[in-house]
Order: C-alpha cells, then sequence, then structure tokens
C-alpha cells in the first residue's frame, strides 16, 4: 500500500468550487484509533456550512479534509484497540464537531465512535446514517423523551434527519405528522406518517394541533408558527443552529408554556450499535437519495446545498 491517498482538500472557506482533489499522505491510528478504507461518506448539511465558513468552522484547520459520517473497512488498528479487527465493516460519525477527516480515502476514526456495519446493509446506506440517525435518536429520546401514543410532528421530513426520525417515532407507537413537498408524500407514506402536510400549498398550523413534540429542521418562521400548536407541557426539538437561542422563539415559548431545547448531536459507538441494530431487523431504511463519486464533490456540495434531497446524499470511493 501506498503511503499516499486521494482526498477532498479545502484550502479556503468558500463555495463548493473551492474544494481540490489531492495527494495527500495516509494517517496513521495512535492508541484507541482504527485506520480504515473509506467506502462511502454521508453528507450532512453542516458539511455545506462548514465549507462556507460557518457551521463547526472554528473547529477546522486548513487546508481541511471536511467530512464526519464515514463507513468503510478497518485496514490497521492502534495499540489497545479491542473492538475491532482488520477486516471489519464499520460506521459511524467522526470526531464531531472536530475535523473528521471523511472527505478522503483513508481515515483515522476512534473505535468508541464506531460500530460494525449489519452483514445485509451496503457501505452507502451505512455512510448515509450517522449524523442524522444519531441526532433522530437524541432528538426524540434525549430530549424530547417521546412516550407511547404521543402526537409528534416532524418538520422537514423528507430529508436526512427527517426521514429517520419518522421510523423512530412510528417504532415507538406515535401519532406520526410531517412537513413536506407533494412530491416526497409517497415516500413518506410507506415510512408510516400518519399526517402530511405540503408545506407549499397549506399553513401547517392551519392543519395540525394538539402536537406533544416537534422535532424542527428548519428554525425561524417554521420554529414560531410550531409553538402555535404545541399541546401546553408540549417540547420543541429545534436542530438548525444559526437559530440557537433565537430570542423570539424563547420569548413564546414562555408565553405558551411549552419548552424549546436546542441539541448538538454527539458522536457514540453505543447508539451506533442501537441504529445497526434497527436497520438489520428492517425497523430502519436509510434512503439514499443521490450518490457522486468522492472525485465529483463539487456537483455532491452544491445538491446538498439546494436543500430539497430526498434522505441522503452519499460520496462514494
Ligand atoms: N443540531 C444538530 O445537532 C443537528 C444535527 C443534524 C442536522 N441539523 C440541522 O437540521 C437541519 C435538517 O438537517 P437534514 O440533514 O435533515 O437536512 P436535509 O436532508 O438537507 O433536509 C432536506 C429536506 O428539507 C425539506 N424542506 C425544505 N424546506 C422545507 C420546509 N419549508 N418545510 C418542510 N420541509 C422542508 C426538503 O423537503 P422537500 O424536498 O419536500 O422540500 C428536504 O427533503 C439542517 O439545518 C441541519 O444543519 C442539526
Amino acid at each position: 500500500m501506498s503511503n499516499f491517498m486521494q482526498a477532498a482538500v479545502l484550502p479556503e472557506f468558500g463555495p463548493a468550487t473551492a474544494f481540490r482533489i489531492e495527494k495527500v499522505a495516509i494517517p496513521l491510528p495512535g492508541a484507541g484509533e482504527v485506520l480504515v478504507k473509506v467506502k462511502a461518506i454521508g453528507l450532512n448539511p453542516v458539511d455545506f456550512k462548514t465549507r462556507s465558513g460557518k457551521g463547526y468552522a472554528s473547529f477546522q484547520t486548513l487546508p481541511a479534509i471536511l467530512g464526519w459520517d464515514i463507513a468503510g473497512e478497518v485496514v490497521s488498528v492502534g495499540e489497545g484497540v479491542s473492538k475491532f479487527i482488520t477486516g471489519d465493516r464499520i460506521f459511524g460519525m467522526s470526531n464531531f464537531p472536530n475535523p473528521g477527516n471523511a472527505y478522503a480515502e483513508y481515515a483515522v476514526v476512534q473505535e468508541d465512535e464506531f460500530a460494525i456495519i449489519p452483514k445485509d446493509i451496503s457501505f452507502e446506506v451505512a455512510a448515509g446514517t450517522p449524523l442524522a440517525g444519531l441526532t433522530a435518536w437524541e432528538a426524540l429520546f434525549d430530549h424530547a423523551g417521546i412516550t407511547w401514543g404521543q402526537r409528534v410532528l416532524i418538520q422537514a421530513a423528507a430529508g436526512g434527519v427527517g426521514h429517520i426520525a419518522v421510523q423512530l417515532a412510528k417504532w415507538k407507537h406515535c401519532f406520526v405528522a410531517a412537513t413536506a413537498s407533494a412530491a416526497n408524500h409517497p415516500f413518506l407514506e410507506q415510512l408510516g406518517v400518519d399526517q402530511l402536510v405540503d408545506y407549499k400549498t397549506q399553513k401547517f398550523e392551519e392543519v395540525l394541533d394538539g402536537m406533544d413534540v416537534i422535532i424542527d429542521g428548519m428554525g425561524g418562521e417554521t420554529a414560531l408558527h410550531s409553538l402555535d400548536i404545541l399541546n401546553r407541557g408540549g417540547i420543541l426539538v429545534s436542530l438548525p443552529s444559526m437559530y440557537k437561542d433565537d430570542p423570539a422563539v424563547i420569548a413564546k415559548a414562555k408565553e405558551k408554556g411549552v419548552e424549546v431545547k436546542w441539541m448538538s448531536v454527539r458522536p457514540s459507538g453505543e447508539r451506533m450499535e442501537q441504529l445497526a441494530a434497527l436497520l438489520s431487523n428492517n425497523r430502519l431504511r436509510v434512503e439514499i437519495g443521490q450518490t457522486f463519486p468522492l472525485t465529483d464533490i463539487v456537483k455532491a456540495h452544491q445538491a446538498l446545498e439546494n436543500g430539497h434531497g430526498r434522505g441522503k446524499i452519499v460520496l462514494t470511493v
């Protein structure tokens, strides 16, 4: 094996066209780390936000290798690694929000942030799962604490986090309402959504009411109007970090007697094992809307930034 690999390198924060495909040194795993031959990489909105100098840009060092969601094969293990051996197929969200160095042919990852990919699950599906899956899990179970039979609304339900959140809430026997454009309604019906709202032709706050929990992937006006349809004591979990601690939302939540929580997803190998179990017993389907080769990183980021994909966008290596 040569000591060099191809990577999509970001020399400066900027538009999608800022990426350069370059040869860089293959990293070496330290204690508790493994070297992964990357097979597929999941993209998330935080990737393009960071690329443009927002998101978690302050956590990166330029030139940077962006990306956090990795699926691949273990090629060597560092000192003290006991969870994985060479040849294992593994997936996880690497080192978030610090550099994940995912957009490359090889990446070093921490063993405690990764899990084994179930046998019948492809590298593409595995790469699409970590950040969105961990977010949906944390939002619904840790922050909102959903329970059997509650009424749950998922905003931006056709997206990466949304379509997984729909399935996790159905798994817990909740009534699930969802917002998406009409073209995505058949897809969301298949995932078990009970009530669909076309946000392009309907105002969700006029169609829905009596929600116990809302997971909001939009922020701003959507968050504000969401508060109108929450039951007293209900919980809104807000995802877009640019709207964190929005004073208008805080004031309105107080007035309505509801709770608003902002979150930042955390890596977890244990959670990845729980998501793996759901994937392997067909409780969770992760939709791959588009794939691009790593060398088409510019087109992939342009598609990501468009914000209307179904499920996940994945790079193949
Ligand atoms: N705080 C955290 O830890 C955390 C973690 C993950 C994600 N996030 C943030 O959460 C947001 C969602 O992430 P994601 O990965 O799910 O994004 P995504 O996959 O890019 O979401 C795209 C989806 O948004 C839908 N959409 C666009 N405008 C909409 C609207 N007005 N109403 C309803 N749906 C709309 C689109 O549906 P149509 O095609 O039908 O329009 C599309 O399917 C992003 O801002 C992301 O950065 C935060």
